[in-house]
């Protein structure tokens, strides 16, 4: 473990377990914001509100290749440790866990935690792989920094849906104990999502990049004025997608927010799940909006 400004940066699994478990001996709680580093805004929302519920506050900033595909950006994925650090530092978080490949797959890619169902669509089936990385990983990452709550962010809503899965079906009593927290998507002005990924968009591509906000907006709008009618709402995020010609679309969809598939049936108090992914350039984005349902 070395000191690095007022921030412990821990590298090793046994070392930051043992820094966990003597928090937690003292009776301190511990927060923990698993991340990928690159840490913009987003990231930044989540350790502070950490910071607000825990004495103890670890960041975890570690690139996992499992959850990349092969064709997929894991070489040129952005890293910068010294950046990080100091945002990790002014959001109030107090360590961070930064382990190397080896660390955390010391067998190589040899075991991995599968999560039925709610993988099947979506980024499941555009990145068939992909959940089965985050399950892993997520899990032990937890295992290392033994947190009592791990926030993650509804921009990758379903990537919420798959932890939340894997923790209630975890045979691992540290892993099971963990409460899952949801926050906001921090955005920019025009209504972006902050990604890490926003670097690798041209400046064409983030003058167009909004369009995918826009059309989030136009189908909540249709639901909050008591529109129940799906195929509408997506025809009507098509539409306003289809103004960007040069936007190719993997999906946008309305669907039930738990299921992620469509449900017949609405009613009052369920939600919905608005959904887009789509290319720019060479840059893959995704976002989305929650809507409950009232009487209109
Ligand atoms: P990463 O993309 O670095 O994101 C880390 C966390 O920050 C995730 O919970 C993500 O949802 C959240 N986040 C990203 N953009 C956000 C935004 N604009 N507003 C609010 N929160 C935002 O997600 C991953 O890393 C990885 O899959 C990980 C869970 C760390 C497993 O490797």
């Amino acid at each position: 473990m070395t000191a690095k400004r007022d921030i412990n940066i821990i590298e090793t699994i046994d070392a930051m377990q043992k820094v966990s478990r003597g928090a937690s001996a003292q009776g301190l709680t511990i927060g923990c914001v698993p991340t990928m580093g690159y840490l913009h805004e987003g990231h930044a929302s989540l350790i502070r509100h950490a910071a607000r519920n825990h004495p103890m506050v670890v960041v975890s900033i570690f690139v996992n290749p499992t959850q990349f595909g092969p064709k997929e950006d894991f070489a040129r994925y952005p890293r910068d440790l010294e950046r990080d650090l100091e945002i990790v530092r002014s959001a109030g978080g107090t360590h961070v866990f930064a382990p190397s490949v080896e660390e955390m797959y010391p067998e190589g890619p040899r075991s991995s935690i599968h999560v039925s169902g709610v993988t099947d669509v979506l980024e499941g089936a555009s990145r068939p792989t992909h959940f089965d990385g985050v399950a892993t990983v997520v899990s032990r990452l937890f295992e290392a920094m033994l947190p009592d709550v791990a926030y993650f962010g509804q921009k990758d809503y379903q990537q919420t849906l798959v932890i939340r899965q894997m923790v209630g079906a975890s045979p691992l009593a540290d892993v099971a104990r963990v409460r899952i927290e949801t926050l906001p998507t921090m955005r920019e002005e025009d209504g972006l999502a902050r990604s890490s990924r926003n670097i690798y968009l041209s400046a064409d591509d983030r003058r167009d990049a909004p369009i995918i906000y826009a059309a989030l907006k136009a189908g909540s709008d249709l639901l909050e004025g008591g529109c129940r009618d799906l195929d509408r709402v997506e025809q009507t995020m098509h539409e306003v997608l289809g103004q960007v010609p040069r936007l190719s679309l993997d999906y946008a969809v309305a669907v039930d927010a738990v299921t992620l598939r469509r449900s017949e049936a609405l009613s009052d108090g369920s939600t919905v799940a608005l959904l887009i992914a789509a290319r720019l350039g060479t840059t893959r984005l995704i976002d989305n909006l929650l809507v409950t349902l009232t009487r209109p």
